[in-house]
């Protein structure tokens, strides 16, 4: 299983190249990985499991940060209650070879910011993204499909994606005001 040391450190290379196209069929190796990337989002959000391997709880994970620089992500984006215990399941999904057709002008961002798992330590500040998103992708049979999100969804997503172009969340920080929205901006 997945645990944090399979994680590539903040200052490998791997974190900032461009990840490269996954071929369909799916390599029984891709699938594995696939599998265990859902399990470990699972796993992270899951207080008992979290607790006893030491998990960051997670979102969404990209394969480039557990060391496979292809463009693949998962996403396990739930609702749960005082106790950490998931109630509802809103996004549980692989997304393979994602491109982004269209975005809004208008931006959004978190009003706590973002965090990162390739990133052991908090780096305060706003993340703007597009606040709409209409993104295409393949699931893990190579079929296609097109999503539009918005808000944190879209936000969750894009910084996956990003994680397939070698970005990092902080890359879109404002360095001299951190915390300062433009007009343009709307803080979630
Ligand atoms: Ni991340």
């Amino acid at each position: 299983m997945i645990t944090m040391k399979n994680f590539a450190a903040e200052d490998d290379p791997i974190l900032r190249e461009v990840a490269e196209p996954v071929q369909f069929p799916l390599s029984e190796e891709d699938e594995k990985l696939i599998e265990e990337m859902r399990e470990f989002l699972i796993n992270s959000q899951t207080p008992e499991i979290a607790e006893k391997y030491n998990l960051r709880p997670g979102v969404g994970v990209a394969a480039p940060q557990l060391g496979v620089s292809k463009q693949i992500f998962a996403i396990y984006l739930t609702e749960f209650d005082e106790d950490g215990n998931v109630t509802d399941v809103i996004i549980d999904e692989v997304f393979i070879n994602p491109r982004i057709l269209k975005h809004s002008v208008k931006k959004a961002a978190l009003s706590e910011g973002e965090g990162c798992l390739s990133v052991p330590r908090s780096v305060p500040g706003l993340v703007p993204r597009p606040r709409r998103v209409t993104f295409e992708y393949q699931d893990i049979e190579g079929v296609f499909y097109e999503v539009k999100l918005s808000d944190y969804e879209a936000i969750v997503t894009q910084h996956e994606i990003d994680h397939l172009k070698g970005i990092l969340f902080y890359d879109h920080i404002n360095p001299e005001k951190p915390w300062e929205a433009d007009d343009n901006t709307i803080v979630l």
